[in-house]
């Protein structure tokens, strides 16, 4: 199946800020987000047709303790404080899936980290 790549620094961010001082990101950096509970990244996800989709996040998290986000679709709720894990260094990229139903058209995409610790760096969204 074909994919499109979402950038996360091109996405729509709150509490957070786009870096490039990890290697290994795609793009033109990342988003850090902010060590708080709530901040998030939001992308505007464009489907041909309403169905199920894998939503998968390429992230980074240079510590040992799980850095969970909310993951919505439009609003609703599609998983709550999925895991990101430590990937061992803010230098290794790792890939989480979420299936997803998705409208035609745009659908907005958030995760939003559910611990004060905030989300892990995030390089895109892969649909
Ligand atoms: C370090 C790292 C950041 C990361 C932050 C965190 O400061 O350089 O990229 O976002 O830790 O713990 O969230
Ligand atoms: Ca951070
Ligand atoms: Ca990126």
């Amino acid at each position: 199946d074909d994919f499109t790549d979402y950038q996360a620094e091109t996405a729509t961010i709150s509490q957070g800020v786009v870096e490039s001082n990890h290697a290994g990101y795609t793009g033109s950096g990342f988003v850090n987000y902010d060590n708080v509970t709530g901040s998030y990244v939001e992308f505007s996800v464009s489907a041909a047709a309403a169905g199920a989709q894998s939503l998968t996040f390429r992230y980074a998290n240079g510590t040992t303790t799980d850095r969970p986000m909310a993951i919505t679709v439009n609003g609703v709720t599609v998983a709550t404080g999925h895991s990101f894990p430590g990937t061992g260094a803010w230098t290794t990229w790792n890939e989480i899936s979420v299936n997803a139903p998705l409208n035609a058209g745009a659908n907005a995409v958030r995760a939003t980290a559910t611990t004060a610790d905030g989300g892990p760096n995030l390089d895109r969204l892969r649909v």
